[in-house]
């Protein structure tokens, strides 16, 4: 189930830390790291399903939500701290919006970019889940 995941804070007067293990305070080995930035009012990201891939998301800057659907339910996960993030196994259709301005999406991965594990068709996820 995809669910919220609280990281390590160190509050400090000089400024605050957090950080993330792969394995640890994430359930996968990290192989790749993207983020999503400048994303323009009114856009949305994702839109679609990863076969295999798994993802943990943090909101580094500034706010979105992440919508997350099994096909039969949908779950929105608003992410506006830097010190939590959501983690979302695979198989899930997930989309993500309402960015704020300066958003900065950090996405951690647990495979390499692959075209092949995207389901970018709606209809062919829901067909694929019956698979
Ligand atoms: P995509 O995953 O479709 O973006 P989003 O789900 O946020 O809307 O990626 C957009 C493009 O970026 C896609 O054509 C391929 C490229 N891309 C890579 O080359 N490597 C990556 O790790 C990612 C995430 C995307």
């Amino acid at each position: 189930m995809p669910h919220i995941i609280n990281l390590p804070k160190f509050e400090d007067p000089r400024g605050n830390l957090t950080f993330i293990e792969e394995e640890n305070h994430v359930p996968f080995k990290i192989e790749r790291v993207y983020w999503i930035y400048d994303v323009p009012g009114g856009q949305h990201r994702g839109g679609h399903a990863f076969i295999k891939q798994q993802e943990f998301i943090v909101a580094l800057s500034g706010s979105f939500d992440v919508m997350v659907d099994d096909g039969k339910e949908k779950q929105i996960f608003h992410l506006n701290r830097s010190y939590y993030g959501l983690y979302i196994p695979c198989g899930l259709w997930r989309e993500m919006n309402n960015f704020s301005t300066n958003s900065l999406a950090l996405v951690l991965s647990s495979t390499f970019y692959d075209e092949h594990d995207y389901i970018r068709d709606y209809k062919s996820f829901l067909t694929w889940l019956l698979l």
